[in-house]
């Protein structure tokens, strides 16, 4: 039987920031939603996160996490207070308690199995994970045997020069017999720099106490100031680049592209620099991307090249070429070997396959059929001030230079629209649409040449 609980009531006073240290984001997830992704595969019989400071608003953002508990720790005496929390709620529970601290996201999952399987074959009190860094300021310092056996945990600030000299450090996670911490936690006392109740110190009081040393110290990098947020960040990146390069993916400069963790690509997908790619995107093969674009949960098929442009929860089709300088913004849906060129914004429009909006359009609440021809400069005036209104127009339709669709409004197949007009009723199909003033030319109106 296994439990997981994840320490989520601090602060964080070492951010400085009005949002619990919990829910920072990184790589386009937060701190806590990847500490618990970090042992979701474990398929732990409970798992409880610890809330205190903000709560609510952890709780808020979690909610959606099926079979999570919540456990309050008011107020916030320390580590080992936040587990003592856990005397009522696994009262009954007999088992392993994995013990994560929320603000260490970089934790493999391979990782959190081998401590629970090597904690499970030494029959150890608590087995935690430690590592070995170059410079361990801030983190607490693990007095082990060669063997592996832990004798204490001392936070840094405790530590006098001496101990301070030692790199092995713990990374704040930790597989507990549940009963045996359970026997020692009432013991805990405050009598240290900071005056709170420390879950290391459980360590010492334990019969047994191991630890297992990471290979790779960046994993337990834990989070405690901006600096080390934007740390963690450049590995995720890192991390997350050379994965997708791994699967195919090409960076042209990967240094100056970010991704988040959700984002999906096919083969031979092109990635130019500066280009940035957020929330859960979907990139079909052989698309080219950049430079300088931003994209978000954007869906993509197969082919599209976008270039300097903003694509924000829009579905485009395959063989399409956006920008540059093209705006899709939500419910945005654009068919099969469109163009969506220069200084255009689509808003909540499907545009079908083979028509193009090649230049300085605006085209809102709007449904264009196949091969449209939306000429520069068209717009589609959806909003009285009051209400939005649908513009619709049919296969083969072409809106002459600088027109305007006055909403609601439809135009048929086959429609013809003269530059410069402005409509603002139905047009049937194959007709000609002229909305605009005569020309009038007075002659002579300058007088006769000097
Ligand atoms: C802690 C460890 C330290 C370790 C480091 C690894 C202790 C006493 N120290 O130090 O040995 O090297 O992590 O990153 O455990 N929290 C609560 N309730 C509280 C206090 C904290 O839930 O009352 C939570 C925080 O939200 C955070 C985690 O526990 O997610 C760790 O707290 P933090 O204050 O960051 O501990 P460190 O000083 O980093
Ligand atoms: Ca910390």
């Amino acid at each position: 039987m296994l439990a997981v609980a994840v320490l989520a009531a601090g602060k964080g006073t070492r951010m400085k920031s009005a949002l619990p240290k919990v829910l920072q984001p990184l790589a386009g997830a937060t701190l806590v939603e990847r500490v618990l992704a970090s042992a979701s595969h474990l398929q732990p019989e409970r798992r409880i996160l610890i809330v205190g400071h903000q709560a609510d608003r952890v709780e808020q953002h979690l909610r959606h996490v099926q079979g999570l508990e919540f456990v309050l720790q008011q107020p916030q005496s320390g580590t080992g207070h936040a587990v003592q929390q856990l005397m009522d709620p696994l009262k009954a529970f007999d088992g392993e308690l994995l013990v994560l601290n929320g603000d260490v996201p970089l934790l493999r999952a391979e990782t959190v199995d081998q401590l629970v399987s090597s904690h499970r074959s030494s029959g150890a009190d608590v087995t935690l994970l430690t590592a070995r860094l170059e410079d361990p300021t801030g983190y607490g310092r693990v007095f082990a045997a060669s063997d592996g056996q832990v004798s204490a945990i001392i936070e840094h600030r405790d530590c006098n020069e001496e101990q301070r000299l030692n790199t092995l450090t713990n990374a704040g996670i930790y597989c507990f017999n549940w009963r045996s911490l359970a026997a020692v936690l009432p013991q805990l006392s405050a009598d240290n720099d900071q005056g709170e109740l420390y879950l290391t110190d459980t360590v010492a009081m334990l019969q047994r106490a191991m630890h297992m040393e990471v290979d790779d110290a960046d994993e337990v990098n834990g989070i405690n100031n901006r600096r080390q947020l934007a740390q963690c960040e450049g590995l995720l990146q890192q991390r997350l680049k050379e994965h997708w390069m791994d699967e195919g993916v090409t960076f042209v400069d990967p240094d100056s592209c970010t991704l988040s963790e959700a984002c999906r690509f096919g083969r031979d997908v092109v990635i130019e620099p500066q280009t940035h790619l957020r929330g859960a995107c979907r990139i079909g093969d052989n698309c080219h991307l950049g430079p300088a674009s931003l994209l978000e949960d954007a869906v993509l098929g197969e082919g599209v090249r976008v270039m300097h442009s903003v694509i924000n929860n829009a579905e485009v089709g395959t063989a399409v070429c956006i920008g540059p300088f093209a705006h899709l913004r939500p419910a945005a849906v654009i068919g099969d070997d469109c163009r969506v060129g220069n200084f255009v914004e689509v808003k909540n429009s499907m545009i079908g396959n083979g028509s193009k909006v090649n230049h300085l359009s605006y085209i809102g609440d709007a449904q264009l059929g196949e091969r449209v021809n939306v000429g520069a400069g068209t717009i589609t005036a959806n909003y009285d001030g009051v209400n939005k209104h649908r513009t619709v127009i049919g296969d083969g339709s072409k809106t002459g230079a600088n027109s305007v669709l006055v909403a609601p409004i439809i135009l048929g197949g086959n429609v013809t629209v003269a530059a410069g007009s402005t409509l603002t009723k139905d047009v049937a199909d194959g007709s000609l649409a002229i909305g605009r003033a005569k020309q009038m030319v007075k002659q002579n109106w300058a007088g006769p040449k000097q």
